[in-house]
């Protein structure tokens, strides 16, 4: 459709990643990329991070361009905290299951119901809901958040049903939870992981707070992305089975070559569920068309970005300190 080789158009004989750095240079953009990326994205953009360290970078940086290599909840938390900088995203359909869960129509009355609670709100949602919420947390900032929070004051917590429900159960807490799930951190088998154990004995395992209760009930270690990589490193043993987006490997193949680290198993023991399909929606080509077209590209009403910023602000004021794998720590 497009003669310069846009979506339907050919790409063959492009050199992507020349082009890719061809361009960011000529836009002064700032390439950033969540751990979950596929590795070549993650091998060439200038920072990878988890939830926190990416919103931190977003707020910072001094390029022109933010091209976000996520899903579109950060990209727009980009644009929330840098209003004058080009967000673009190579896929505007990169969605989110959790954000999918929570429509702000539904929040909303949630919390006109619940009028003596105030909003902690994952960072997973819409730009909408974090309008909505009182403050955002990430799984690496949730926890020093909550224990800021006086015991006494009630608390909605959504829209992931499994973090907020593994922070009651660390901290003691009553929080209402909005029942909502990620898709890929659901999708891990208890039988199957209890098998890889039993093949690996004395491999720790180390999962992230969006699995459901039967499978953090057997890890090791909880934590963020960040928490889980830093986990990785510092490990004592030769082998980790790890409970999240298996992308995040690359990283830990990176850091430490000489250990073993196995994905935890989806249903069916080789099911490709444990991986995000909307992360996945980002590819080389699409990066190189969306910084070629500065498109596609994060638009906000600017009364909604103020409100959003509010949350997200109290969250950046609040988790000052934590280096973004501060985190959950290691089960109780
Ligand atoms: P973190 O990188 O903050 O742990 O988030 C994980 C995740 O699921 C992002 O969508
Ligand atoms: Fe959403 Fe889960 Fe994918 Fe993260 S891994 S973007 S929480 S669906």
């Amino acid at each position: 459709m497009d003669a310069r080789g846009g979506i339907g158009g050919s790409l063959a004989g492009v050199d992507l990643l020349g082009e890719i750095n061809r361009l960011r240079k000529e836009r002064n953009a700032v390439i950033l990329a969540h751990y979950y990326q596929k590795p070549q994205i993650q091998d060439l953009a200038d920072f990878v991070g988890d939830s926190l360290e990416l919103s931190r970078k977003a707020a910072e940086t001094d390029a022109e361009v933010i091209a976000f290599c996520g899903v579109r909840f950060m990209a727009e938390t980009a644009k929330i905290l840098s209003p004058d900088k080009t967000v673009i995203l190579p896929d505007m359909d990169a969605g989110c299951s959790l954000e999918d869960s929570c429509p702000p129509s539904q929040f909303k009355a949630f919390r006109e119901a619940h009028p003596d609670h105030i909003a902690l709100s994952y960072i997973n949602c819409s730009t909408e809901v974090k309008a909505l919420s009182d403050i955002i947390v990430t799984s690496s900032s949730a926890e020093i958040i909550l224990s800021k929070i006086p015991p006494e004051q009630k608390v909605i917590f959504g829209p992931d049903k499994h973090l907020g429900g593994y922070l009651n159960r660390k901290l003691g807490r009553d929080m209402l939870l909005w029942p909502g799930v990620c898709i890929v951190h659901e999708s891990f088998s208890e039988t199957e992981l209890l098998k890889l154990r039993a093949q690996h004995p004395g491999a720790p395992v180390a999962a992230h707070p969006e699995c459901p209760p039967h499978i953090v009930d057997h890890a090791d270690y909880v934590g963020s992305t960040s928490g889980i990589l830093a986990f990785a490193k510092a490990l004592p043993g030769d082998t980790l089975i790890v409970a999240t987006e298996p992308h995040i490997i690359h990283q830990m193949e990176l850091a430490v070559p000489e250990k073993n680290f196995i994905g935890a198993p989806g249903a069916d023991g080789n099911c490709a569920c444990n991986i995000c399909p909307y992360m996945a929606m980002n590819t080389m080509e699409k990066l190189y068309i969306a910084l070629r077209d500065l498109s596609p590209r994060i638009e906000m009403d600017e009364t909604l970005r103020l409100a959003a910023k509010k949350s997200l602000d109290r969250m950046l004021e609040m988790a000052s300190g934590t280096v973004g794998r501060g985190d959950l720590g290691a089960r109780d």
